[in-house]
C-alpha cells in the first residue's frame, strides 16, 4: 500500500560524496518508483537557530519549523539519517529536533500526564559512523541513538521506530556501502 513518507536527511554537510546524502537519495528514489508519495528535507538547508530557553519553548515556532511540523503531520512514516557525532546527533539536527517540538507539538500536556500526539506514524533511524556498529552496541549501548528514539519520537507516540545502524562507514569500503545502498533501496519500495 503506498505510504506518505518523509525523509529527513540530518546531516549537516549535505553534499553528495557524504555517505548518508546517497543513503537517503537511494531511499527517496526507491520509494518513488514505487507509487509511495515523498517529501525530502536537507537540514543543510534550513536555518535552525538554538533554542533560546523555556519561554520560546513553549511558543509556536518561526514559519520554516512550521513547514517541517506539517511535514511530518502529512507523513505516516518518517525516516530520519544522520552521522554519528561525538556520540550523539549533529548540534545542528538536536537544535532543529529542539525547534520542531515547540508548542507541545509531540506531547500535550494533560492533568494525567504527557498525551503523545503523533501516534499513528512508524518511523525509520539510520545512523552511520566510524566505529563498528558492534561496538556502539556494545561499549555504548546504543547510546547515540536513544534521545531520538525513546526521548523524542518513543514519547510522541511513534511507533514502530525501526534502525539501521551503519559502522565503519569509511572502512566497509565501495561493496560494503553498495550492500548499504541496495538495503535503503528495500527499505524504500516497501516504505519502512
Ligand atoms: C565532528 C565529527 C564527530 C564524529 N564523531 C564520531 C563518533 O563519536 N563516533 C564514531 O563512530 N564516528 C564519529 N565520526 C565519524 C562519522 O560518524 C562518519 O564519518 C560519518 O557517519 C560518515 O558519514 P557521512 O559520509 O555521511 O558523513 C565523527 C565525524 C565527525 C566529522
Amino acid at each position: 500500500m503506498a505510504k506518505r513518507i518523509l525523509v529527513l536527511l540530518g546531516h549537516p554537510d549535505c553534499r553528495p560524496e557524504r555517505f548518508g546524502s546517497a543513503l537517503a537519495s537511494a531511499y527517496v528514489d526507491a520509494a518513488t518508483a514505487a507509487g509511495h508519495e515523498v517529501r525530502r528535507i536537507d537540514l543543510a538547508d534550513l536555518d535552525t537557530p538554538f533554542l533560546a530557553g523555556q519561554w520560546e519553548f513553549e511558543s509556536p515556532p518561526p514559519p520554516p519549523i512550521l513547514a517541517v511540523q506539517q511535514d511530518i503531520l502529512w507523513a505516516q512514516h518518517v525516516v530520519v539519517l544522520f552521522p554519528l557525532w561525538l556520540g550523539a546527533t549533529p548540534a545542528k539536527l538536536k537544535a532543529l529536533l529542539e525547534q520542531v517540538f515547540r508548542a507541545g507539538f509531540g506531547l500535550e500536556q494533560s492533568p494525567r500526564g504527557p498525551l503523545p500526539k503523533l501516534k499513528g506514524r512508524s518511523a525509520r533511524l539510520v545512523v552511520t559512523m566510524g566505529m563498528p556498529a558492534i561496538a556502539f552496541w556494545l561499549m555504548f549501548g546504543g547510546h547515540g541513538l536513544l534521545a531520538l528514539e525513546k526521548g523524542m519520537l518513543g514519547l510522541a507516540g511513534i511507533s514502530p521506530i525501526r534502525k539501521s545502524v551503519i559502522g565503519g562507514v569509511e572502512m566497509i569500503g565501495g561493496r560494503g556501502r553498495l550492500k548499504w545502498l541496495a538495503r535503503m533501496r528495500r527499505f524504500g519500495r516497501l516504505g519502512v
